[in-house]
């Protein structure tokens, strides 16, 4: 195990930012993890955790000691005639993850298919799509304190998950690295065909009787219909989160604009399309220099190929902006700021 100096992160986030960090160190084991926290170069040095790099936004180089997360490993712990809890590597590739399960007839993942990075930082946002989100199979998590490598378990309620939140995005930020995760899949399982586009493609493609499979393959198909692929153009999802606002204030809006979109979250809350707010004010698809919100989904911050990550952030307040100006709704920022 070893710590490189002065590296390249390019390749390593999916805005494809050349920037650097100070300090870099891979590891594949929780005693190696161990073994670099204790570490006398490690010490005093502020630490990231790297997974996929697909939900992070570098606004400069990167003075500390990010620590890649490649711990690998799927195992079934434990099994009845319904269920299997299957324990997954933080380093194990979501969407491989994802195949996995489906090829196994795992059910509960398969409409989270195609979500790039790391299973280790699936529960850090409660990572969701097509009408799932991972707390809905999440079973319990292992992490390592990073100051003193003190191993902890988390169950669902201690991960205090929300819409695109946990604990880790709050009072646990930066404190563990989350190792494995453990979920409690369905061996019949019960398709979600909530969001309408799933079960269009799966008509449309002949399908009678889908399997998990069937659902899997369709949101692939959807996903890649809208969503940019990074390694085209540099990009990390969702920029920002679609934000819940009072009942009373989305009638108001509907009364000015009866072609917004939005849908009831809580009793008194609905939760208003972002990408809708962001088209309505004119910024999908316009590029400024280097950087835009995405032609075919206005919710995606992109980087046409040379952006630094402050042009980045500097367009993407421009859009805060002129979405408060324009509808007075205050957009929050999605993706990991890292500054
Ligand atoms: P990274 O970007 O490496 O890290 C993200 C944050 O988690 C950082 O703060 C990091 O320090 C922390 N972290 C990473 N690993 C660990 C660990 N093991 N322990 C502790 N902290 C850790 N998200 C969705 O929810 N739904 C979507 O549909 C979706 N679609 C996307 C589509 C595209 C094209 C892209 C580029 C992104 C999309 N995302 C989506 C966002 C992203 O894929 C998820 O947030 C994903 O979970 C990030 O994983 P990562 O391994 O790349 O995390
Ligand atoms: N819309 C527009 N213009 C746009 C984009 C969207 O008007 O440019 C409106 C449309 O009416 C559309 C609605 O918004 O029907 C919803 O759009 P979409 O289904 O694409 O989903 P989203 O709300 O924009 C969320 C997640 C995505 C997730 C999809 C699918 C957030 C912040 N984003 O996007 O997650 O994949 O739903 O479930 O909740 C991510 O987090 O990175 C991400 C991509």
């Amino acid at each position: 195990m070893e710590i490189t100096s002065n590296l390249s992160l390019k390749e390593l986030n999916t805005f494809g930012l050349d920037i650097r960090a100070s300090h870099y160190c891979i590891i594949h084991t929780v005693d190696e993890l161990r073994e670099l926290i204790k570490m006398e170069q490690a010490q005093g040095l502020q630490k990231l955790i790297l997974g996929g790099g697909s939900n992070m936004l570098f606004t400069e180089d990167y003075r500390g000691l990010i620590i890649h997360n490649q711990i690998m490993g799927i195992s079934i712990t434990s099994e009845t005639d319904d269920h299997v809890l299957i324990c997954t590597g933080g380093g194990v590739n979501w969407h491989n993850f994802v195949l996995y399960c489906v090829d196994h007839g795992y059910g509960g993942i398969e409409n989270l298919a195609l979500i790039p990075g790391c299973v280790g930082a699936a529960p850090i946002q409660n990572i969701g799509a097509y009408g799932v989100e991972i707390k809905d199979t999440f079973y319990k998590l292992t992490a390592v304190e990073l100051n003193n490598g003190s191993i902890h378990q988390f169950s669902r309620e201690e991960c205090q998950f929300g819409y695109r939140d946990s604990i880790f995005k709050r009072e646990a930020k930066n404190k563990f690295i989350i190792v494995d995760v453990t979920f409690k899949l369905s061996k019949h399982p019960q398709l979600n065909m909530s969001y309408g586009a799933i079960a269009s493609q799966i008509s449309e493609s002949g399908i009678v009787n889908p399997t998990i499979k069937d659902v899997c393959n369709a949101v692939i198909v959807i996903r890649q219909s809208k969503l940019p692929d990074p390694k085209e153009i540099g990009n990390a999802g969702s920029f920002f989160k679609n934000p819940e606002i009072p009942i009373g204030q989305f009638e108001k809006l509907k009364e000015k604009f009866p072609d917004v979109v939005g849908y009831q979250a809580h009793h008194d809350k609905m939760k208003v399309a972002a990408g809708w707010l962001i088209e309505k004010s004119g910024w999908k698809g316009k590029r400024i220099g280097n950087v835009g919100m995405h032609d075919k989904q206005a919710l995606v911050l992109v980087n046409y190929g040379n952006a630094t990550g402050e042009e980045l952030i500097a367009h993407a307040r421009k859009v805060k902006a002129g979405v408060m100006n324009d509808f007075g709704i205050d957009l929050e920022m999605e993706v990991n700021i890292i500054s």
